[in-house]
C-alpha cells in the first residue's frame, strides 16, 4: 500500500502551488489526499485537486448525509504524513492552540503522524509575536516549519512570508517519509550531563560529562515520535530549543525529579553522570584558603537503584563509564540496578567519550544479547540505542500479550 501523504490547503495566495507540491509529492509514489479550508477554495478550486490526486477533496463543510460521517478520524488512521502548504497564520494559530472549527483543524488535533507545516503570509504577520509564539509552540510539539522564504510578497512588500520553493518542502516530506515514529506517544525521560556537588559558596564537586550524547538521545527521541522530559544537569553544549527541559544541579535534585517523572513514564535513559559522592556538609559562604582543607565526602542516593525498586513495566537503560573491564563492570552494573539495557562506553580514550561528538559503544540487554558499535558521531549511536530499545518495547508487549492470552 502507497504511503498516505494528506496535503493541508489553507487560503493563501500562494494556494495555487499546492497543485504542483500534490504532483510532485505523487512523483514519490506517494497517494496524496487534499483537505481544503473555506478559505483556500476562494484562490483555487477543489476539482484541480481531485483530478490531480484521484481522490475526492475533503473540504470544510460537515460531512453530507450517506457519506463517512467522521472523516477527520477516518483519515487520521491512513495518514502518514500531514502537509500544510501554503499554511496561513489563521491555521497555524489554531493548531498552536488546540482549536477546531473545520475539517482541516479538526483533522490535525485527530492526527497522531507527524506534521509539515509551510507558512506563506505577509512579512507584519509572521513577524507578529502572536504568529512567532504559535510557530515556536508547533516546533517545541514536533511539528517540522519549512520556511518561510524571503522575497518579494504578493501585496508588493519584501520579507520573510513567502513560501518556500515547492522543492523545499517536497524534500521535508521525503525526509520524514525516512523518519521512523515507533516512539510516538511514549513518555520518556532522559537525563544528561553532569551533577555538581557544592564544597562552598563558589566550589563545586563536578565530572567531565558533556551532556552530548544525553541531548542526542533525547533529539532522536523527539523525531521519532517520544513526548520527552529532558532532566539536564551541567552541560559543555547548548540544550536542544525544542525539547523542554528540567534544568538541575546536583545529584539529589536530578534524583527528585527523575522520582518525580517515572511513574508516569514508559522508558527512562539515564544518560546523565551522576555524581557519586557529596560534601557532608557543604559551607554556604566561600572559605578562605588556609593551608590543608579536609573535606569528607557521603554517598549520594543510586538513582537507578532507586527506580529499579519501583518500576512497572517500563523500560529502563542506564549508561556505564568504565576505564577498565568495560563489560564485566558493565554488566554487573546492568543486574545490580535492574536495568533492561546498558550502554557501556571506555571513557579513557580521549577520541571517543566524554568531551567528543564520537563515541564506541557496547550494548548489553538484560537477556544477555550483546552488540558492539565502533566509532561513530553521537548521533547515530543516539539512533541505535533507539532501535535497541524499541526492540525491548516490542518484546515487553509480546510478553504481556502472552500473559493475556
Ligand atoms: N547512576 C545513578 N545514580 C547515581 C550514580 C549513577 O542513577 N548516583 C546511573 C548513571 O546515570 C548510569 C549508571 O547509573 O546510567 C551507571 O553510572 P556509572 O557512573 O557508570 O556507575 P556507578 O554506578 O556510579 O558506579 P562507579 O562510579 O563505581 O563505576
Amino acid at each position: 500500500m502507497k504511503n498516505k501523504i494528506v496535503l493541508g490547503v489553507t487560503g493563501g495566495i500562494a494556494a495555487y502551488k499546492a497543485a504542483d507540491i500534490a504532483r510532485r509529492i505523487m512523483e514519490l509514489g506517494c497517494a496524496v489526499q487534499v483537505v481544503m479550508t473555506k478559505n483556500a477554495e476562494a484562490f483555487i478550486g477543489p476539482l484541480t485537486f481531485e483530478a490531480l490526486t484521484g481522490n475526492k477533496v475533503l473540504r470544510a463543510g460537515l460531512p453530507a448525509p450517506g457519506e463517512d460521517s467522521m472523516p477527520h478520524i477516518t483519515l487520521q488512521r491512513e495518514a502518514c504524513i500531514v502537509l500544510v502548504a501554503p499554511a496561513t497564520a489563521n491555521i497555524i494559530g489554531k493548531f498552536a492552540n488546540g482549536i477546531a472549527d473545520d475539517s482541516l483543524s479538526t483533522f490535525l488535533l485527530a492526527c497522531n503522524a507527524q506534521v509539515i507545516m509551510a507558512p506563506a503570509m505577509n512579512t507584519m504577520m509572521y513577524e507578529n509575536k502572536a504568529v512567532q509564539k504559535n510557530i515556536a509552540t508547533l516546533k517545541e510539539r514536533g511539528v517540522i516549519i519549512v520556511g518561510p522564504a524571503v522575497g518579494m510578497l504578493a501585496c508588493g512588500d519584501e520579507g520573510a512570508g513567502k513560501l518556500s520553493p515547492v522543492e523545499d518542502i517536497v524534500t521535508a516530506v521525503e525526509e520524514a517519509l525516512k523518519i521512523k515514529r515507533d516512539f510516538a506517544n511514549l513518555n520518556v525521560i532522559v537525563t544528561a550531563g553532569g551533577t555538581r556537588e557544592p564544597v562552598d559558596a563558589v566550589r563545586f564537586i563536578g565530572n567531565s560529562s558533556s551532556g552530548k550524547m544525553g541531548f542526542s538521545v533525547a533529539e532522536a527521541l523527539k523525531r521519532r515520535g517520544a513526548k520527552v522530559t529532558l532532566i539536564a544537569g551541567a552541560t559543555e553544549v547548548k540544550p536542544p530549543d525544542d525539547i523542554k527541559i528540567v534544568n538541575v544541579k546536583t545529584a539529589e535534585e536530578m534524583r527528585l525529579e527523575t522520582m518525580s517523572c517515572f511513574d508516569n513514564a514508559d522508558i527512562l535513559i539515564m544518560a546523565a553522570a551522576v555524581g557519586d559522592y557529596r560534601v557532608m556538609e557543604a559551607e554556604n559562604r566561600k572559605v578562605k584558603k588556609s593551608g590543608q582543607w579536609n573535606i569528607t565526602l557521603v554517598e549520594n542516593p543510586d538513582i537507578l537503584m532507586e527506580v529499579s525498586k519501583r518500576k512497572r513495566g517500563q523500560i529502563v537503560i542506564g549508561f556505564a563509564a568504565e576505564t577498565e573491564n568495560t563489560l564485566e563492570n558493565g554488566k554487573e552494573k546492568l543486574l545490580k540496578k535492574n536495568m533492561d539495557m546498558i550502554v557501556i562506553n571506555d571513557v579513557s580514550r580521549k577520541d571517543t567519550g566524554f568531551a567528543s561528538d564520537y563515541n564506541e559503544i557496547t550494548i548489553l540487554t538484560r537477556a544477555g544479547e550483546l552488540t558492539r558499535h565502533g566509532k561513530a558521531l553521537k548521533s547515530e549511536l543516539a539512533e541505535i540505542i533507539l532501535d535497541n530499545a524499541v526492540k525491548l518495547l516490542k518484546n515487553g508487549k509480546n510478553e504481556k500479550d502472552k500473559k493475556r492470552a
